[in-house]
């Protein structure tokens, strides 16, 4: 699901397969591009870029000025070459590609059907093809805006969420882009101009882009930008500067963007800390745009997220419920929205996302704020919609990940979702401030923590790469050791394709002690006995229990915890934080586990199979 256009001076194929490579980090199983020249030229190919490239190389496209490109991930149809995007109307005239999914798309191809048009794909996005090519008809053809003017009447009749980009031979110079809920973001040059799905696209060439809001029809030609909503009139247009180095978009010698990723983050925590703190160590969130009244008045909070976001939610509940004494509950988003969840004006729903444009996550926060609760949103990605449609918004500063795995933006989902708890703590006054204080001080030490941990994985990798002919790894956890354990299960799933479940250690008993054989690899989070003797004791009982039954136990303890090991099989001591805050620490190890585990398997573990970084469809 990534999405480039061009229109300048250049080679427009040059330019959109390296948008298209730098956007393969959004997952996807198919590419293709649409050329502009007396007919519209196509090449697409199921798989990865490289397939593309090579058909290119085979069969050269002539050269063209206008160009767009796109790599899908299936929603309607299989990902083959027929199914891959760009798509055409029936005299190849038009050539369409689309993120998302056009709800009404099956009523639409009917019609179409009906009136003789030939449709060859199994897309919901080709009908788009044919219906701008019958509005194209019906105004008298594509030259001077007809093309914009057809996107306009077109969009009008879709449901669904969708970016789409057009190009056509009657309109050579032009590509016409519209955007409802998928991004969609234009980049100015100097005589050139670019449409991508995020500016990592086109920062090679400019670094002056224009969001596209909901709703929106842009006009492209190599010297202007006309932007209107879909019933044609202007809309004004607001360029940024994007700040960000190109550099950090690319892999920085490791061989993974995981890898230098995982490296990132002490940083990245340092960096989610930064600027929020005052000289005597309280909170500074003046950047929250709720203000403190509000946040004293209210009652109850819903946290709400998917993936490794939800399981950043899962530990929030902890820190929101203990610092500030407020009620917590932690939904997964896609549930969320599809139930009538109590929500009331003094609710504060607080959505977690990474790319801040998790379709589920989105409706989610519309489903919220119709029910008049306020909503903050925690996201990494400046702009996006989530944050731009939420009430207030604490930005993560992981910078830009590109693994389809989460790493760095997690551990900064923790950091930004603790400040919130302390902030709530402060502004309410459910704890001393020398107390928020010192807490602020330990989250400070925490990077070096997590270097430390870093420093000394080796032993992890060894361990992962002994497992690589497990079929099956379990992961257990109590307290904030259990989100622990789910993530940890997660990644393994996501990179390694193994079965990996995460359970709360005291379920054990209830069902998951069946599964114990010998040799079964059994992960253990253990809290910490100093600061929770009573569940550390619980804990290293559940550890003789599964290795009384021959699981290969794999222990993660604090530093100098001596009481776990004649029970590890494996040990993996990490340094020792306060309780609420291990899991900055403990999910370090269980990233570079799953990592190395892949990677051993063979597999990319910055694209794992069947994945999207970004799941802008429910
Ligand atoms: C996808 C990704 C996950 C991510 C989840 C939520 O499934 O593969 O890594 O946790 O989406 O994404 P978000 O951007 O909303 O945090």
């Amino acid at each position: 699901c990534g999405i480039v256009g061009y229109v300048g001076a250049r080679q427009a194929l040059d330019v959109v397969v390296e948008g298209l490579a730098r956007l393969e980090y959004r997952g996807y199983d198919s590419a293709g591009v649409a050329l502009v020249g007396d007919e519209i030229e196509i090449e697409k190919r199921a798989g990865k870029l490289r397939n593309l490239r090579d058909a290119l190389t085979e069969r050269p496209l002539p050269s063209s000025t206008t160009g767009i490109g796109h790599t899908r991930w299936a929603t309607h149809g299989p990902p083959t070459d027929r199914n891959a995007h760009p798509h055409t109307d029936c005299h190849n005239r038009i050539a369409v590609i689309h993120n998302g999914i056009i709800e009404n798309y099956s009523a639409l191809r009917c019609d179409l059907e009906d009136r003789g048009h030939k449709l060859i794909s199994e897309t919901d996005t080709e009908v788009v093809a044919h219906l701008l090519e019958d509005k194209l008809a019906a105004l008298g053809g594509a030259g001077a805006g007809g093309l914009a003017e057809a996107m306009r009447r077109v969009c009008r009749g879709l449901e669904g969420a969708f970016t789409l980009l057009a190009v056509a031979v009657d309109e050579p110079g032009a590509v016409v882009g519209a955007r409802r809920n998928s991004p969609l973001v234009v980049g100015r040059g100097d005589g050139e101009n670019f449409l991508a799905s995020d500016v990592s696209a086109f920062i090679a060439f400019t670094r002056e882009a224009v969001e596209l809001g909901q709703d929106q029809v842009v006009h492209l030609r190599a010297s202007s930008v006309e932007v209107s909503d879909f019933h044609g009139d202007p809309v004004p247009t607001n360029t940024y500067h994007v700040d960000w180095d190109a550099s950090a978009a690319e892999k920085g010698g490791y061989d993974y963007f995981m890898l230098k990723e995982i490296a990132e983050q002490p940083r990245a925590v340092a960096d989610t800390l930064l600027g929020r703190v005052t000289a005597d160590g309280m909170l500074a969130l003046d950047e929250l745009r709720l203000p403190a009244e509000e946040l004293r008045d209210v009652r109850k909070i819903v946290v709400v997220a998917c993936g490794t976001s939800f399981h950043a939610g899962l530990i929030a509940k902890h820190a929101i419920e203990r610092w500030s004494g407020m009620p917590c509950e932690v939904e997964l988003a896609s549930e969320f929205r599809y139930r009538d969840p109590i929500l009331t004006r003094d609710t504060l729903v607080i959505v977690i996302s990474q790319s801040g444009e998790t379709m589920d996550t989105l409706m989610a926060l519309r489903h919220a704020r119709e029910q008049h609760s306020k909503v903050l949103a925690i996201c990494n990605v400046n702009g996006a919609t989530i944050p731009r449609e939420a009430d207030a918004v604490l930005y993560t500063h992981a910078g830009p990940e590109i693994a389809v795995a989460s790493t760095k933006a997690f551990l900064t989902q923790l950091v930004a979702c603790y400040l919130v708890a302390l902030y709530l703590a402060q502004v309410r006054g459910t704890m001393p401030d020398r107390e928020i204080a010192r807490t602020i001080g330990l989250l400070e030490t925490v990077p070096a923590h997590i270097s430390e941990v870093l420093d000394t994985v080796e032993p992890v990798r060894e361990l992962a790469r002994s497992l690589v002919g497990e079929r099956c790894v379990l992961f257990l956890g109590r307290h904030v050791g259990y989100p622990v354990a789910l993530e940890g299960a997660l990644k393994l799933k996501e990179l390694a394709y193994m079965h990996a479940e995460g359970f709360a250690a005291g379920e054990l008993k209830h069902g998951p002690i069946a599964l114990i054989e010998p040799g079964l690899p059994v992960v253990v989070i253990v809290p910490s006995a100093a600061e929770q003797p009573l569940l550390h004791g619980k804990i290293v009982s559940n550890i003789q229990e599964i290795r009384a039954r021959g699981a290969k136990t794999i222990v993660i303890a604090e530093q100098g915890d001596i009481s776990v090991v004649p029970y590890a099989d494996s040990l993996i001591a990490v340094p020792a934080v306060p309780t609420l805050l291990q899991p900055l620490v403990t999910t370090v190890p269980l990233q570079v586990f799953a990592c190395e585990l892949a990677t051993a398997k063979g597999h990319d573990v910055d694209q794992p199979r069947n994945l999207a970084k970004s799941v802008t469809v429910e």
